[in-house]
């Protein structure tokens, strides 16, 4: 699929993807970035152009060595009991972080510090035995990046973004560290219309690819 080659080579070039999950679930275009290649302005711009909430996902095999739980399962309160979400079984969020050297957290600088350092951080939990100390050392929660923790079967268990932007790293060879932001209409204060996320990647030229084809390719 075109689309998908596209995709994952801008993905390997440091480059953003927006990505269309399905019209039967959310709805919704993310802009997608491998993690280690935010820096200060791709925040400003998920904020800017993207606008919905600036999300850092991890594969299951980083989330557990980092030892990140599901938040719904880490609440001990009756609003977590409950995982009603419409569009699928349950959400992927786990804690919120902040790298310990950032200080209020939510500043551009210290949002693509701390997303950086969870790219680096990943790599290093595949590749050596960086583990839950090495993160604590290195990571305080709460903070204002939040993680998503990918489904442990990937796209066989669970075809969020959380899930198609970690199959789309590890097709391009990079850390399953990837930062997700929904595209968001100022207009309507709704999901942006698939119509005018394709304009947004085609002015920017950037990919844009649909959930369905890298379902097809990827899983
Ligand atoms: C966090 C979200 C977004 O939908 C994000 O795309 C990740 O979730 P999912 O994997 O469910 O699509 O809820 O802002
Ligand atoms: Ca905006
Ligand atoms: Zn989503």
């Amino acid at each position: 699929d075109d689309a998908v080659a596209r995709a994952v080579a801008a993905f390997r070039a440091g480059e953003p993807v927006l990505i269309h999950d399905f019209d039967d679930r959310e709805g919704e275009t993310d802009l997608v970035y491998p993690a280690g290649a935010v820096d200060a302005a791709a925040v400003a711009r998920m904020r800017n152009d993207a606008g919905g909430l600036v999300c850092a996902a991890l594969s299951d095999a980083v989330a557990e060595a980092f030892s990140l739980p599901f938040l719904h399962e880490a609440f001990d309160h009756p609003a977590a009991a409950n995982q009603d979400v419409s569009y699928d079984d349950r959400s992927s969020f786990s804690l919120t972080v902040n790298h310990r050297e950032t200080f209020t957290g939510v500043t551009d600088d210290d949002r693509a510090l701390t997303i950086s350092s969870l790219a680096a951080a990943a790599d290093a939990a595949v590749e050596t035995d960086y583990d839950a100390d090495d993160f604590a050392a290195e990571f305080r929660a709460p903070g204002h990046v939040h993680l998503l923790r990918a489904a442990p079967g990937l796209l066989d268990d669970r075809q969020g973004h959380t899930e198609l932007g970690i199959a789309l790293a590890d097709e391009a060879d990079l850390p399953p560290a990837v930062v997700v932001c929904e595209m968001l209409d100022d207009e309507t204060g709704g999901a942006l219309p698939t119509t005018a996320a394709r304009d947004y990647a085609r002015r920017n030229g950037f990919a844009y690819v649909e959930g369905a084809a890298l379902l097809s390719s990827l899983r």
